[in-house]
């Protein structure tokens, strides 16, 4: 489709495809546009013809949240909601808590902090929204949310919440438009299973429309110590170093099974020593990503390695959230600081010149 000026935020953008009315306030902070990026080096490594990075840590909060969270929370401003809920492994709340405070409106957040990448639930108080430590896990904190938004006025925003879903589609409106076509392959982390079953929908949805003529195998990836799709069952201790995907029991499970298998995909696992190594490769060319991120990194070398990638294959990863929302890791998977003094024959020295 002819795509307007990015930048305007997705729901002016993609107004026609998305569940809004002109009673839909168009809040935006300048979501979507992400940059997509073309990667030679990893084309070679894994014999593709084509692999691209769609950046979703570019997006105001740092995540590829936002797009859903703004028409989450236009929706619950057009319906009189005082206040956002959500329970969140860093990232969504993230999102809620700066659409709510652009919106004017309260959020609360539900969350297990000890288990929160320091960057996001440091984003989330700069936010201003009330931070609500339940100390357990996700999965507590998700059915503790659900209640909350029993309560009169209060919007429960994980991604439960349709209009969520149908923000997040974009995201794959996009890919088309800027490529020109469906990618044959897309690489999706994947927790607690609402972003690739967004994805498979805007896919979908272009396809039916004739704005594409194809639609990609959509491959989602669990981390090994939080696979409950792929082992076909729920975790009750879900580990991995990877705490955006750390989701033992995924609120949209059934919808990530019917994307694996109407698009002809795969839901697979990758372990956190290959997440690492896609991790620190990420960054040596030039992208810092969350460790959550680079699962569908990690995938796609995975199966690049079990000669599972096409010669002609025309491959696109997500990468869903920025590096800073988890600076402990960075520093842990980093070179320290060489000390030297401030004399430049010893630094040259030291940097063997
Ligand atoms: N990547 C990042 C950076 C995430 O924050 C998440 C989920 C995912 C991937 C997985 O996406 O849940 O739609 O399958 N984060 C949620 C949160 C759970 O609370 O921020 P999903």
């Amino acid at each position: 489709m002819p795509a307007p000026a990015a930048g305007k935020g997705v729901i002016e953008r993609y107004r026609s495809l998305l569940p809004v009315t002109d009673a839909t306030p168009a809040i935006t902070l300048g979501e979507g546009g992400t940059p997509l990026v073309r990667m030679p080096a990893l084309e070679e490594r894994v014999g593709a013809a084509e692999v691209w990075l769609k950046l979703e840590g570019c997006n105001p909060t740092g995540s590829f949240k936002d797009r859903g969270m703004v028409v989450a929370v236009a929706k619950a401003l057009e319906e009189g909601a005082h206040t956002v809920v959500c329970a969140s492994t860093g990232n969504t709340s993230a999102s809620a808590a700066a659409y709510a405070a652009r919106a004017g409106i309260e959020c609360v957040i539900i969350v297990a902090a000890a288990k929160v990448a320091l960057g996001k639930l440091a984003q989330t108080r700069a936010y201003s929204a009330r931070v609500i430590d339940i100390g357990s896990d996700f999965d507590t904190g998700l059915r503790l949310a659900r209640d909350l938004s029993e309560h009169p006025g209060v919007t429960l925003v994980n991604s439960i919440n349709e209009n969520r879903l149908q923000g997040q589609k974009t995201a794959a409106f996009e890919i088309v438009d800027e490529l020109g076509f469906a990618p044959d392959e897309l690489f999706i982390p994947v927790g607690n299973a609402g972003n690739i079953s967004a994805y498979w929908a805007g896919f979908r949805q272009y396809k039916e429309t004739g704005e594409a003529c194809g639609a990609p195998a959509m491959r989602g990836f669990q981390a090994a110590g939080a696979a409950p799709i792929v082992l076909d069952r729920p975790v009750t201790n879900p580990r991995t170093i990877a705490s955006a995907l750390r989701i033992g029991n995924p609120a949209s499970w059934a919808k990530a099974v019917r994307a694996s298998r109407e698009s002809a995909g795969s839901i697979e696992k990758v372990t956190d020593d290959q997440i690492l190594d896609a991790y620190r490769l990420l960054g040596s060319l030039g992208v810092f990503c969350e460790p959550a991120s680079a699962a569908s990194v990690a995938g796609l070398i995975d199966r690049g390695e079990r000669g599972l990638m096409d010669a002609g294959s025309r491959a696109v990863c997500i990468i869903t959230g920025h590096g800073l929302k988890d600076p402990e890791i960075a520093d842990r998977e980093s070179v320290g600081a060489l000390k030297c003094s401030a004399d430049p024959s010893a630094v040259a020295r030291l940097l063997g010149w």
